[in-house]
């Protein structure tokens, strides 16, 4: 069967808000280390792991090993009525990496129901359901998630549980704080959530959710250290802070094992997804006792945590540690930023290349302005893959590249990949706008 028959089956069956990338999208069907081959036969480095989803590269001998140990036990689900010795050994692990103290660790399958759980304790511990989050975020599909999600591409329902106060980003290219140098975007964006409190709260705030880097953004970050402004704030009256880590989490930003650790500050909720099961539906939150135990009720997943995906969060969480994986997205990471920004210094139609380690995005422009170029952002989307190499889009105008390889990423891979990028980006900078 071809491509093209699957393409034609897939939009007969499955709905049209589900988008595929690529004039011609492809089917993975094999994959090794960072590389993954097509129905086509064409292999391609992978610099988005099926959004920073596959952090250990594909293939993986003790990750594989780990979950069919699990299969070969015949237990592939338990529910959580019953004790999961996997599920207890993750809890322990990732409550002692979160920074956050006596932490307590719920298990779902999905960075959405993470948030959503997340979002549950803080507003019953808060006896609140007023939430503050920030402009170009994205947190998730459910109406809570999606309730504090801003960006209008990805809000696909008005309808919402919460009652939200919208921040700005501190983002450096567009927005009324841009202009700024970034001390004074941190202290501007203080100055916007006082404000925001006193006149579009009734003061009894549950929690502010924030990414350290936002994912679906376009890899847009605030100046180091704004969320502990923020928290100086929140804690006057005991607002709660959720870093959502779905994408900054296990040392991706290379400089820190979690994105909130670039503000000085510990969060009280931490939610993780993506990564951490390196494929298989793994994700959660933790966060202090007090808080996560603020659940009036029996609230069961009943995949959350299952046997299988914390066999294989386990031994991505093993692999990341014993190989120092944040030590390769620093190390890594730094290739591929010094390369890519000395390759396009010269172009006007690049506005910003930005981001942490192995979370590294260039934002395209038209000539001369802000105004974003969306045309010529698939243009180089597309010379990429035609060069080898996946790279995924995103931004809240669509006009960004992101780059979110594994953690496992050689030198070698990355300037490969980075002669590609540039390649790419020169290319479609060539075509008159
Ligand atoms: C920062 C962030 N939070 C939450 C989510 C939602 O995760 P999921 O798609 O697993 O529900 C995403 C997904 O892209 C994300 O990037």
């Amino acid at each position: 069967m071809t491509t093209d028959d699957l393409l034609a089956r897939h939009r007969a069956v499955l709905p049209s808000w589900m988008p595929l990338y690529y004039d011609e999208p492809i089917e993975l069907v094999s994959g090794s280390g960072r590389r993954v081959t097509d129905a086509q036969g064409r292999t391609y480095l992978d610099f988005f792991g099926g959004v920073l989803t596959t952090m250990i590269g594909y293939d993986i001998p003790e990750i594989r090993e780990a979950v069919e140990r699990q299969l070969r036990s015949g237990v592939v689900h338990s529910s959580t009525l019953y004790l999961i010795r996997q599920q207890v050994e993750l809890a322990e692990k990732i409550a002692q990496l979160s920074g956050i103290p006596d932490a307590r660790v719920f298990f779902t399958n999905s960075g959405t129901e993470a948030n959503e759980a997340a979002l549950l304790v803080a507003t019953n511990h808060r006896r609140s359901h007023q939430i503050l989050a920030v402009r170009n975020s994205y947190h998730g599909r459910s109406y809570a998630a999606m309730g504090v999600t801003g960006n209008r591409g990805w809000s696909a329902s008005p309808l919402n549980p919460l009652q939200v106060a919208w921040l700005h980003s501190a983002e450096r290219l567009r927005g009324l704080l841009s202009r700024l140098s970034a001390d004074e975007q941190v202290d501007a964006a203080v100055e916007d959530l006082r404000e925001v409190l006193a006149t579009q709260t009734a003061g009894d705030v549950a929690a502010l959710i924030a990414e350290p880097i936002q994912g679906v953004g376009g890899f847009v970050h605030p100046p180091d250290g704004l969320f502990a402004a923020w928290k100086k704030v929140l804690d006057e009256t005991g607002i709660l802070f959720i870093a959502d880590e779905v994408q900054t989490g296990w040392g991706r930003t290379g400089e820190h094992f979690w994105g909130y650790q670039a503000h000085g500050v510990t969060p009280d909720l931490l939610t993780f997804a993506k990564g951490i099961g390196n494929g298989f539906a793994l994700a959660g939150v933790v966060g202090r006792a007090e808080v996560l135990e603020s659940v009036p009720a029996i609230s069961f997943s009943t995949f959350g945590g299952n046997p299988v995906s914390t066999a294989a969060g386990n031994a991505v969480l093993d692999y990341l540690l014993d190989h120092d994986l944040q030590a390769n997205a620093a190390r890594t990471g730094a290739i591929l930023a010094d390369g890519l920004r000395a390759a396009v210094a010269d172009l006007d139609c690049v506005a910003e290349v930005r981001g942490k380690g192995l979370m590294l995005a260039v934002e395209f422009v038209h000539p001369g302005t802000r105004e974003p170029d969306r045309a010529r952002t698939v243009r180089a989307f597309e010379a990429c893959k035609a060069g080898g190499l996946l790279v995924g889009k995103g931004g809240l105008y669509g006009n960004v590249l992101r780059m979110g390889p594994p953690l496992t990423l050689t030198e070698a891979e990355a300037r490969e990949g980075l002669t590609i990028l540039v390649d790419a980006i020169r290319a479609a900078a060539e075509v008159p706008a």
